[in-house]
């Protein structure tokens, strides 16, 4: 899968592919990032990306030009089609379903945008998609750009181990997780689950699948809204 990241600080969000899952993703060749900031594509003398709003008021807007050029620069960089994501808080809210879903991409190209926002002429005519990572403002989209590629990345075929598989994974049916425990046994007065230790590996999915449905019914009972829940899962929540 590759990612183009269009953003006025390209090694910051190019260092997402460094370290890590992702960075092993792209040791192996599933994962490629390539950054384009919009201050190369500017023809002043202080590489200007920003301007002050029409109408007046604080802060200030991304120029349209300098983001279109970067993005029609990373469009030309690579044959396959892309769509444009841009990243911003008021984009519809990522969650595990449309990371799957947009992990079967072969390209996207993530818009991160700075200052107040960047001007609406430009996300009419090149963006495709806005997705925000969740409801809170942060100072920039590279962070969530960089969300992104790694919740998209771990998901690529060959990039996570039989171990350490997705398929395990909090949400992967919806749920949140079940508590993990490793070695020693007793610690600061505490054991670990006896069911654990018994072998029985049928116990142990078992008390997995109820922890996991009563953390959830606990903390995130929205999770559980419209969900089907299996006779045994029904069971398992009232034991
Ligand atoms: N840019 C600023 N805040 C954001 C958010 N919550 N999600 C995506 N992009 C953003």
């Amino acid at each position: 899968m590759r990612f183009d990241i269009v953003s006025v600080f390209p090694r910051w969000v190019a260092s997402v592919a460094e370290w890590g899952v992702t960075g092993r993703a792209r040791e192996q060749g599933r994962l490629s990032l390539h950054c384009w900031d919009p201050r190369d594509y500017t023809h002043d003398r202080h590489r200007t990306v920003d301007d002050r709003p029409y109408g007046g008021g604080p802060g200030m807007v991304m120029k349209a030009e300098p983001l279109r050029q970067a993005i029609q620069a990373a469009r030309g960089a690579d044959p396959r089609p892309a769509r444009v994501l841009y990243m911003s808080p008021q984009g519809r809210v990522l969650d595990q379903e449309a990371v799957r879903r947009l992990a079967q991409t072969e390209r996207l190209i993530l818009l991160a945008g700075r200052y107040e926002g960047i001007d609406e002429r430009l996300i009419q005519l090149e963006v495709d998609e806005e997705w925000s990572i969740g409801d809170y403002v942060l100072s920039g989209g590279e962070l969530a750009a960089m969300v992104m590629v790694d919740a998209c990345a771990r998901l690529l075929p060959g990039v996570l181990g039989d171990a350490e598989s997705a398929a395990q994974d909090s949400f992967s049916e919806g749920l949140l997780d079940c508590p993990h425990y490793t070695r020693p046994e007793m610690y600061a007065g505490r054991a670990v689950p006896q069911v654990l230790l018994s072998g029985d590996h049928g116990r142990i999915a078992r008390w997995r699948r109820q922890q996991a449905l009563g953390r959830t019914w606990e903390r995130r009972p929205d999770l559980l809204d419209g969900m089907q829940l299996s006779e045994a899962d029904r069971r398992l929540l009232e034991d």
